[in-house]
């Protein structure tokens, strides 16, 4: 960041193209500005109004919402600051350029753990909750949902870490008594996991998901975010081995595929192939097809939603919700 300059004096837009903003702010970042600041339209102007609405005095400014301008940042790899209010009709926008794509993402992560521990207790992974994301929490709480669980299920998570995918079924009705078995190979993660679910039903196991432990049994659900796709995980083997041995004859699945990356704290959307700089979702959806085809001939109904992780939601027989 010591190359970067200071950056220059906030330009104010009116009813001005939202392409020669986004110039703008490219020109100013390209620059080698640590940050880009412009004076726009407060959004709250024009509030229930479509993009580019003519709003303020005489109509000389166009409305957009502070949603599209969160979507700029975004898509610029860029954080938005809180916008700061400048007079009766102008905000200040900063945009500040993302560093570097968390350690966790590289083929080959700089911390000096070893591979199974890349996501391990005090690792810098365990310090994300991408539960205190409304675009992580929001579709994961809809894809559990749609599922109408016993209340003594049996659920299965693979590469569980410390468990919060599992922590969230105690916030839905009926739920609270379901057990829980975790499986990942990091031991300081699964510590985490027991501390927090010390019930004697629940059990977890340090194990490789390519050699599930044989006496794991059947499962009324299985879940697995953010690991299918690990370097090493062989998951089409991993999703047969799963259905033939370990799902009852009603059951369900919730898988997550990353469609996103953190940079410096923050989470940018788009899937990315290895080496691309651009996001291509091509990988996720050549194997979400696949999933869905395998489970389709399997009997289960399925259903894609989600955001920053694509959830796969998969029903068999009667735990689907109406
Ligand atoms: C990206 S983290 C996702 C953790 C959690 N499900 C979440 O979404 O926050 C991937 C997890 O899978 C585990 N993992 C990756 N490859 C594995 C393998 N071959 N066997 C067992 N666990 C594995 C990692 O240790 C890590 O806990």
């Amino acid at each position: 960041m010591s190359s970067l300059t200071s950056s220059p004096a906030p330009r104010r837009f009116h009813a001005e193209p939202l392409v020669l903003v986004v110039r703008h702010v490219r020109e100013v970042l390209a620059s080698g500005a640590s940050r880009a600041c412009i004076e726009v339209p407060d959004p709250d102007l024009g509030r229930g109004q479509y993009p580019g609405a003519r709003v303020g005095p005489e109509g000389a400014l166009v409305h957009r919402s502070f949603r599209a301008w969160c979507d700029l940042a975004e898509g610029l790899s860029c954080r938005l600051l809180t916008p700061r209010a400048v007079d009766a009709t102008h905000v200040a926008l900063t945009f500040e350029p993302l560093g570097a794509e968390a350690s966790w993402h590289g083929a080959t992560s700089s911390e000096s753990a070893p591979r199974h521990e890349r996501y391990g207790a005090g690792s810098a992974f365990s310090a994300l909750r991408k539960f205190e994301d409304a675009g992580f929490l929001l579709p994961w709480l809809e894809a559990l949902g749609r599922l109408r669980l016993p209340p003594d299920a049996r659920v299965l998570d693979l590469g569980v870490n410390r468990g919060d995918e599992l922590e969230t079924f105690a916030w839905f009705e009926g739920l609270q008594d379901v057990s829980f078995v975790g499986v990942d190979h990091s031991a300081s993660a699964l510590a985490e996991a027991r501390a927090r679910f010390p019930d004697a039903r629940h059990s977890f196991h340090v194990a490789d998901l390519n050699a599930l432990p044989p006496e794991l049994g059947r499962f009324d659900l299985v879940v697995s975010v953010g690991t299918l796709q690990s370097p090493g995980v062989e998951d089409h083997a991993l999703l047969r081995k799963l259905v033939q041995e370990h799902l009852q004859p009603a059951a369900a699945l919730v898988l997550g595929f990353p469609n996103s990356r953190f940079r410096e704290g923050e989470v940018v959307y788009g899937a990315r192939v290895r080496n691309l700089r651009e996001p291509d979702l091509s990988l996720v959806v050549k194997d979400l097809s696949f999933y869905r085809r395998y489970l389709h001939q399997h009997g289960f109904r399925t259903f894609l939603g989600g955001k920053y992780d694509l959830l796969l939601t998969a029903v068999r027989g009667a735990l689907a919700a109406e």
